[in-house]
């Protein structure tokens, strides 16, 4: 009897110290199954895990049943009959026979007879973690079984608890590694292919997702820039902006969860079935609460695919590092622009220059030369060939004078954009008999060199193509500052055209665009075939 108690303390202790030294969630669960049914000798064990609604069991770890019987049993319990009874009552339940009880909704079939009970709650800071099941003890189980059974319970409870900590310090600790990595990839890596592609496989590895991916707008459409997991070939792969879920969290510049994709009515479902997609978040790149692209996960690798407050809080972390790179990419490549665009004038004003004082005045010489030797010349086929000269140097230095002015007129830089626009109008006008109108209500404050410059070449530029492709008759220009912000529109009464045809290589209207951006402004184009074009810039002015 002595040796028999001996054995039994023995067997607890041993049972105590197998799981508390589990560090895993998955392992010391298995272990205090197994400990239960070793220190009560009984057959079978089982501990199920309550859920978070309290009212039905997420997990069933147990001992005694191979996995063939588990399988030919089918879906573990969810926590009815008597299962169901110590859920509600977190209280011991002892019972001789299982089948004999009133509550017992009885076994499924394939399962195996059962007939003694034993019920322990597992009480974790006063909530009931779950619940340890014993049965089918021959001869039924006895007080010391629930007390030790009891005892067991309590160390469980810390050994939960312990693993639940190290899970999350764990988890914690490898995300704090993956936001570093990527935070000194955001110094290190120039290559924002590279960058994106590091942020959707680090966060697809911590989400335990099945695809993460990266999409940016480009023009009025999506484009996947980097993705990882199992849609890592949707990398290039472009969906419209307007109708699809990703490009509406963009325009929101919220992130969203979605438990249930194909029932959200602004998922496309050919895209979601594509991805073969459940859950999904969709987080925008925010900076500045601006929102440079969209991250997209879908479904969680356990349970029912859905994400939860935690993931979306990391995916959050995880896009506004992607947002850093996709805007300082951004800025390298204005900033790029800039400085062929400023080399650009520079080297037009100098040419201008050249041309002008250098050119010019030779050319005037001549003039002069022609003009003498008409004058000195008493042979009348030599004066009328000097005549001719001359008029063709006349017409060169016109020639050389509009060269000058369209690769840079002087009056931009001594008297401001509105002079030079009239030059620019009235040459305009006398070369192509269309009729100009010039309204400008700026004031006489001259804007920034740099503004001037940019609204000088929009305006050329716009008239550049009235007669490339208008056949307009007539074209009004103005010039307006309210706000803060500059204007200027340039319209015209010609045939317009349909932008979605236009072609999309014409360096024109996207030069415009690009230009306009690097100080700040916006271009928008109104047309359609028949109804004339409308050109507006908009520039913010300090
Ligand atoms: N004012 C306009 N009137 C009619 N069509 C225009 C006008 N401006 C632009 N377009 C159309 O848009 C296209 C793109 O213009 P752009 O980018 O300047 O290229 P490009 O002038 O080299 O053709 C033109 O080919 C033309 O079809
Ligand atoms: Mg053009």
């Amino acid at each position: 009897m002595q040796s028999a108690i001996a054995e039994r303390l023995r067997l607890f202790v041993e049972a105590g110290i197998a799981v508390t030294s589990e560090l895993s969630l998955e392992a010391v669960l298995q272990r205090i199954v197994e400990a239960a049914a070793q220190i009560t000798r009984a057959p079978y064990a089982a501990l199920g895990v309550i859920d978070r609604s309290g009212q039905a069991l997420e997990r069933f770890v147990t001992t005694g049943i191979s996995s063939g019987q588990r399988a030919a049993i089918g879906d573990p319990p969810h926590g009815r009959g008597i299962l169901g009874v110590l859920i509600h009552d977190a209280r011991p339940l002892r019972l001789d026979d299982l089948a004999g009880d009133p509550r017992s909704v009885g076994f499924p079939p394939n399962h195996p007879p059962m007939k003694s009970f034993l019920g322990v709650p597992i009480m974790l800071r006063g909530v009931a973690f779950g619940n340890l099941y014993l049965t089918d003890k021959e001869g039924g189980f006895t007080d010391e079984d629930q007390d030790l059974v009891t005892l067991l319970a309590a160390q469980a409870a810390v050994a939960v608890e312990n693993a639940r900590l190290y899970e999350s310090a764990t988890r914690w600790s490898r995300q704090l590694e993956s936001l570093n990595e990527i935070g000194s990839a955001l110094i290190g890596e120039l290559e924002l292919d590279r960058l994106l592609h590091l942020v959707a496989t680090s966060l697809r590895e911590l989400l335990t997702a099945r695809v993460v991916a990266i999409a940016l707008p480009v023009g009025d459409e999506m484009r996947v820039e980097a993705a990882a997991g199992e849609g890592a070939e949707l990398v290039g792969w472009t969906f419209p902006r307007a109708r699809s879920k990703a490009g509406r969290v963009l325009a929101r510049a919220r992130p969203e969860r979605v438990d249930d994709v194909l029932g959200d009515p602004e998922v496309e479902p050919a895209s979601a079935r594509r991805l073969g997609a459940r859950a999904g978040l969709y987080v925008p790149l925010l900076v500045r609460e601006r929102a440079m692209g969209v991250l997209i996960a879908h479904d969680k690798e356990t349970g029912s695919g859905a994400f939860g407050d935690d993931d979306m809080r990391l995916a959050e972390q995880f896009a506004a590092r992607a947002a850093i790179a996709v805007e300082l990419s951004e800025r390298v490549a204005r900033d790029a622009l800039r400085r062929v665009v400023a080399g650009q004038e520079l080297e037009r004003r100098r040419l201008a220059r050249e041309l002008h004082d250098e050119t010019g005045q030779a050319l005037t010489s001549i003039l002069l030369g022609l003009k003498g030797v008409e004058e000195a010349s008493e042979s009348e086929p030599v004066a009328e060939a000097a005549r001719n000269l001359r008029e063709l140097v006349v017409a060169t230095l016109q020639d050389v004078r509009r060269l000058a002015v369209e690769l840079r007129p002087k009056a931009l830089d001594d008297f401001g954009l509105v002079p030079a626009l009239e030059r620019l109008v009235q040459t305009f006008s006398e070369q192509t008999g269309i009729d100009v109108q010039l309204e400008s209500r700026l004031g006489d404050e001259r804007l920034a060199a740099e503004i001037e410059t940019t609204l000088y070449r929009l305006v050329q530029e716009s008239l550049t193509n009235v007669v490339k492709h208008a056949h307009a008759s007539t074209v009004s220009i103005v010039l307006v500052r309210r706000d803060g912000k500059v204007t200027a529109i340039v319209e015209d009464d010609g045939r317009g055209f349909d932008q979605a045809e236009a072609r999309r290589d014409g360096l024109g209207l996207v030069g415009m665009r690009e230009r306009a951006a690097l100080v700040g402004g916006r271009l928008t184009i109104e047309s359609s075939a028949g109804a004339g074009t409308t050109i507006a810039v908009e520039v913010p002015v300090a």
